[in-house]
């Protein structure tokens, strides 16, 4: 038993559904309605997810939690309200700010996204690291996922709120995120004792791509089978959503997520302009490294054959310093 942690859970729990609430029922969060319908959130994610609205005051939550007879000192150690900055008292921590409810496996609330509406910094406000929320062992939606990865033994891995939010009401109902880019041992662990297969759905830019590098052999590592779906640059799986619908969402990026290796592939290739031929010898070195690792034969050749015909190379002298590299890796 640990009531300060059952207090904490109950006051999460209640001001998500005040903030909630607030969004949608009254004058506060008219604003923070238009900008997330213009961002296409629809009334119902918005109740699946329980999104709120935290008004640009100092002691909303404040009141409510104080006429709740919380205390004070706690609920300021939990994250919900910020010690004032001169003198004694506290204010509420949230202000201005979407908030995105982050619950625990069991579906408990542990923590707040605060968004702010618009441009400004930061864009994101989370509630501390406290023993009830480590961002580090965190999966956003897992409560909600966990159905659906138990039937499909797949996740589809995604870096925030809007875009498992998105993806659910595309119809993708194994999608969790990582609250940003960086991925720990402790999220891969969790993941692989609920799957079997991970689909890396990270953002469109350099950011998200190199994170996907970087992830994949920490899961590789574990044994999971990963695959990545691939966004036109310069959008992350929200934005394509609203861009492009869900239905093409599902097919083009979903479903066509490609292996790591021709992941690393085309990675690899962006980096080089393949018309000059110091750019093709160079990317094709760099790719002959990557596929030389490969212990399927099939495979090798596999991936020789389509960057021999991409880049008119004969796959003979492809294979032949392919094996070179093989005999000196040994
Ligand atoms: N993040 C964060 N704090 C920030 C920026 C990002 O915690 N200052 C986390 C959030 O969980 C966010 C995720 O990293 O959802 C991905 O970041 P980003 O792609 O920048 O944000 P989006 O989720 O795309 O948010 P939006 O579409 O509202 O810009
Ligand atoms: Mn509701
Ligand atoms: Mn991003
Ligand atoms: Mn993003
Ligand atoms: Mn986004």
């Amino acid at each position: 038993p640990d009531p300060e942690r059952d207090r904490l859970i109950q006051a999460y729990e209640w001001s998500a559904k005040f903030y909630h609430y607030l969004l949608k029922n009254t004058e506060h969060g008219t604003a923070a309605m238009d900008y997330l319908r213009s961002r296409n959130f629809s009334d119902k994610m918005i109740d699946q997810f329980q999104i709120g609205y935290a008004p640009d005051r100092w002691d909303t939550l404040l009141q409510f939690l104080e006429k709740r007879n919380f205390d004070l000192a706690e609920m300021e150690k939990g994250g919900l309200l910020s010690a004032r900055g001169e003198g004694k008292g506290y204010v509420d921590r949230f202000r201005g700010r979407i908030i995105f409810p982050i619950a625990n496996r069991t579906g408990k609330v542990i923590a707040f996204a605060g968004r702010i509406l618009g441009e400004g910094q930061p864009k994101y406000l989370n509630s501390p690291e406290s023993r009830l929320f480590n961002k580090s062992r965190i999966l956003y939606n897992l409560h909600q996922s966990k159905a659906s990865i138990r039937k499909t033994r797949q996740i589809v891995l995604f870096e925030g709120y809007g875009d498992v939010i998105s993806a659910w009401e595309a119809g993708v109902h194994n999608g969790v995120a990582t609250m940003g880019t960086s991925l720990t041992d402790s999220h891969v662990v969790l993941m692989k004792s609920l799957a079997d297969e991970i689909i890396l759905s990270y953002d469109g830019d350099r950011a998200g791509q190199a994170a996907a590098i970087k992830a994949v052999p920490m899961l590789e590592g574990t044994g999971l089978r990963v695959k990545i779906a691939l966004l036109p640059s310069g959008l992350d799986p929200d934005d394509f959503i609203s861009k492009h619908g869900g239905d093409r969402f599902r097919e083009q990026v979903i479903e066509s997520a490609v292996s790591s290796i021709k992941f690393k592939l085309i990675y690899l290739k962006k980096n080089h302009i393949l018309l000059e031929e110091d750019g093709k010898i160079a990317y094709v070195k760099e790719a002959l490294e990557v596929i030389a690792s490969l212990h399927s034969s099939t495979e090798r050749e596999v991936y020789l054959r389509e960057i021999a015909s991409e880049l008119e190379l004969s796959y003979d002298s492809l294979k032949q310093d392919c094996n070179l590299l093989r005999a000196s890796l040994q």
